[in-house]
């Protein structure tokens, strides 16, 4: 697959809401999907701003938005870091920010670094290639408990202790190097596929992914400096594609939104909370069946969107 394709596109840039000479960041780049039709709707005076901790996804998604009419800045850096990019560059606040979390079609199908259950590759995992452990350093020095923690945190595994307990006693055997060392341990440990309906390694996969990269920490740090970044009627749009990554996006939009949070019978507010953001939809957009027979990795996707105030 040369590029990722670009899931609920319509709807993030309907939620945007761009101003052609605004300054817009994807914090997650990837193939430059989005970016390429955000890029669209910004004139000579508009910027992107484009991050990813990938190599190569930097490198595809440079090519194809180069020649666009507004300025592009492609920068590889955690959104985690958005604050220190933006400092860096001397921008205090943008207009706008998208964060498409997940994986893309590329790194699945096409990075040989082991994020697919279905193709034998070395289990490694990193999405920034320069991150100090892969999934198989993990997976091979992790105590028993550590694993099965991993396990039942980021993937809500229900055989987490089973799994882990076969992992340890597999690597004393031979060290896990591969994708598919690690499928047959599963394997061995779930029932036949068709009772599951999901592939017995996809809770697993994902666990050590979101582990490997520490996506939930780094979701945290975005979503604690988001608000000091984006100015007064700015917008903050948000994919995510698991039920961990749904929950804390929500709640921390929920959040944003309460006034004073003191106790109903404080005589006056101690608190000085401010109203950050108001959600542009109360329920998150899910793509419609169309969209997902299309391209079927939108499936468990969820829109959220909340504007600055
Ligand atoms: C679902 S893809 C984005 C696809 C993109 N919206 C497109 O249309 O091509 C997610 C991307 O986020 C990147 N990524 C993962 N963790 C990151 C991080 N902490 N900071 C920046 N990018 C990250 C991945 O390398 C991947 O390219």
């Amino acid at each position: 697959m040369e590029f990722h394709e670009p899931v609920l596109v319509e709807e993030v840039l309907e939620a945007l809401s761009i101003d052609p000479h605004g300054i817009y960041v994807d914090a997650t780049l990837g193939t430059g999907g989005h970016s390429s039709r955000i890029l669209k709707r910004l004139g000579a005076s508009g910027l992107l701003i484009g991050l990813d901790v990938d190599p190569l996804a930097l490198e595809r998604a440079g090519q194809r938005l180069s020649g666009a009419e507004a300025r592009v800045e492609v920068v590889r850096s955690s959104y985690a870091d958005l604050d220190l990019v933006l400092e860096r560059l001397g921008i205090k606040r943008v207009q706008g920010v998208l964060l498409d979390l997940g994986i893309s079609s590329y790194q699945l199908e096409a990075s040989g670094r082991g994020f697919s259950f279905s193709r034998d590759e070395p289990l490694d995992m990193r999405m920034d290639p320069d991150r100090a452990a892969t999934a198989a350093q993990l997976v091979n020095t992790l105590s028993e408990r550590e694993l099965a923690d991993i396990l039942k945190k980021f993937g809500e595994e229900p055989r987490a202790k089973s799994i882990a307990r076969a992992i340890v006693k597999e690597r004393k055997r031979e060290p896990i190097r591969t994708t598919f060392q690690l499928v047959k341990i599963i394997e061995s440990h779930s029932p036949p596929r068709g009772a599951l309906g999901k592939h017995p390694a996809t809770r697993a996969f994902q666990a050590l992914r979101i582990a490997t990269n520490r996506e939930l920490e780094n979701l945290n740090s975005f979503l604690e400096k988001i608000p000091g970044l984006i100015e007064k009627g700015g917008r903050l749009v948000i994919l995510s594609y698991h039920s961990l990554e749904h929950r804390m996006v929500k709640r921390a939009m929920v959040e944003w939104e309460k006034e004073c949070t003191c106790p109903k019978d404080f005589p006056h507010c101690v608190c000085d909370k401010e109203v950050l953001f108001k959600r542009v939809n109360k329920r998150a957009i899910m793509p419609a069946d169309r969209e997902i027979k299309r391209n079927p990795r939108a499936r468990s996707a969820q829109l959220r969107a909340a504007e600055r105030v």
